[in-house]
């Protein structure tokens, strides 16, 4: 269900397309269908219909293996009537999982055992006791004890103060059989106080039906939290970060402060990595062992090798082309390193250098103020500062070659297309246009004059 207005968000954006960890709200509620390898998904779309439909559509890839049906909702009449636009695409048999698009932290293993409750000939629901239920639809059961058969669900607004005093709430996620379904959907009306189609008036037909009604009590309120508000969703951010934290922690990762971490995506760590504070990786990141990152860098995207030391403020994007840096390579601090840049082995890249589209090999260094674009550099070449390769003509990029053993001096210009040649020395301030040869000393600036006895002009 992703019909919801999300009035509290405040935004342009539909509620379920804000992003927490980087992805869309409704986009973690699919991976859970995938997870638990439903044969399709049925999204209910409504307020943003058509952003939602272009940012969960078959094209987008999200839900890779899932057949996705979108049903529109308009108006919004309440949750039974956002299921019943549901029924002309709902197959005859199996099992139906109703979740809402604005509820991302259920756990795939609660989501089973809320299945396996159903077994396909019951009605299950998920619920919880929380301190204060207020604004949650209520359950009632049979008898004074927890484990009695529910009953009902009343609405708080339609339920009576002693209603209202029960703690166990309905966490608006039921599994219940497509068969039944259907034909309890059927039946619902809005004679109530919200003047809403309820979904959960089912439960009373159910009871009627003499259908089993199985409630999954959860003990953690997070996997059932919605997002309604900005508060909400930095609330669920940092839970969903704190769980990933903790996994990482106790495969022995050290994260400096679990509270100061944030990953929007995928990390992947060997043994003996260090993160310090403030870090965030996004995308599919791989730390491997002994690597240590230092305070506040962004990774995205980026495969940091074995020994592997990131100092603090670097920021490292591959996006799609992928960024790799080598064994026991020292990077940073403020380093900036963008997609195709490869660092080999031992390879050193100091504070404000940029990297993009270029490889290093072992033991190369370009330690300060220096950009490589489009370049190939040999080992142990030594780049200095502030030289930079001219690789955009304006219309195409070109590469630089630069040999191994190469020395570059410092504010060089390297004019693309162009080769230094192997174990040659390029004189600080040239601007190299034309091929070098190997072992060669090439400068190419204005010959440096000198003016005996010249005097300052005076007032
Ligand atoms: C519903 C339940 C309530 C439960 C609560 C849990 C009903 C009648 N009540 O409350 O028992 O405790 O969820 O959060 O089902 N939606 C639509 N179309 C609509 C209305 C809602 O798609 O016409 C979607 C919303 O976008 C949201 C979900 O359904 O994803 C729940 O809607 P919301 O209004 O938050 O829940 P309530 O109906 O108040
Ligand atoms: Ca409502």
């Amino acid at each position: 269900m992703a019909a919801g207005k999300g009035t509290r968000m405040k935004s342009k954006l539909p509620k379920v397309l804000h992003r927490l960890a980087g992805r869309a709200l409704v986009h973690h509620v699919l991976d859970m269908a995938v997870a638990l390898g439903a044969r399709s998904a049925v999204l209910i779309t409504g307020h943003g219909a058509d952003a939602v439909e272009a940012a969960c559509g078959p094209a987008t890839g999200v839900a890779a293996g899932l057949a996705m049906n979108l049903v529109r909702q308009e108006p919004q009449l309440g949750t039974g009537h956002a299921v019943q636009q549901t029924v002309p695409v709902l197959p005859d048999d199996g099992l139906v999982l109703v979740l809402s698009g604005d509820v991302p932290l259920t756990q795939v293993q609660t989501l089973r055992a809320l299945v396996d409750l159903c077994a396909g000939d019951s009605l299950a629901l998920l619920t919880v006791d929380l301190p204060d239920p207020s604004g949650y639809g209520r359950v009632l059961r049979m008898g004074d004890s927890a484990e009695a058969p529910v009953q009902c669900i009343v609405e708080h607004k339609d339920a009576s103060p002693a209603q209202r005093a029960v703690r166990e709430i309905y966490s608006g996620i039921m599994a219940v059989p497509a068969p039944l379904l259907k034909t309890w959907l059927a039946r619902l009306d809005n004679h109530n106080a919200q003047k809403e189609y309820y979904l959960t008036d089912i439960v009373k037909f159910a009871v009627a039906d003499g259908v089993p009604v199985r409630a999954h009590k959860i003990t953690d309120a997070v996997q059932v939290a919605g997002v309604n508000s900005p508060l909400q969703l930095a609330e669920l951010e940092r839970a969903f970060q704190l769980r990933l934290a903790t996994t990482l922690m106790e495969q022995g990762v050290r994260i400096a402060d679990p509270a100061r971490f944030d990953v929007r995506g995928s990390l992947a760590c060997g043994q003996d990595v260090a993160i310090d504070v403030n870090c965030i990786f996004e995308g599919l990141v791989s730390l491997g062992d002994d690597v240590s990152i230092g305070a506040n860098c962004v990774i995205a995207n980026a495969t940091i090798a074995n020994g592997a030391v990131i100092h603090p403020f670097t920021h490292i994007d591959g996006e799609k082309a992928g960024v790799t840096v080598g064994e026991g390579a020292l990077v940073g601090p403020f380093a900036r390193l963008r997609p195709g840049a490869v660092l080999g082995p031992q390879v050193h890249i100091g504070n404000f250098v940029e990297v993009k589209n270029s490889t290093l090999a072992r033991g190369a260094k370009a330690n300060h103020l220096a950009y490589l674009g489009d370049a190939t550099v040999g080992e142990r070449v030594n780049y200095g500062a502030g030289s930079i390769t001219a690789n955009y003509d304006g219309a195409l990029k070109h590469r630089t070659v630069i040999g191994a053993d190469v020395h570059v001096g410092s504010n060089c210009v390297l004019v693309a297309p162009v080769t230094i040649g192997a174990g040659g020395t390029v004189g600080g301030g040239s601007t190299i246009t034309r091929d070098t040869p190997p072992g060669a000393l090439s400068v190419a600036r204005g010959r440096q004059i000198a003016i005996a006895g010249w005097k300052r002009p005076k007032k």
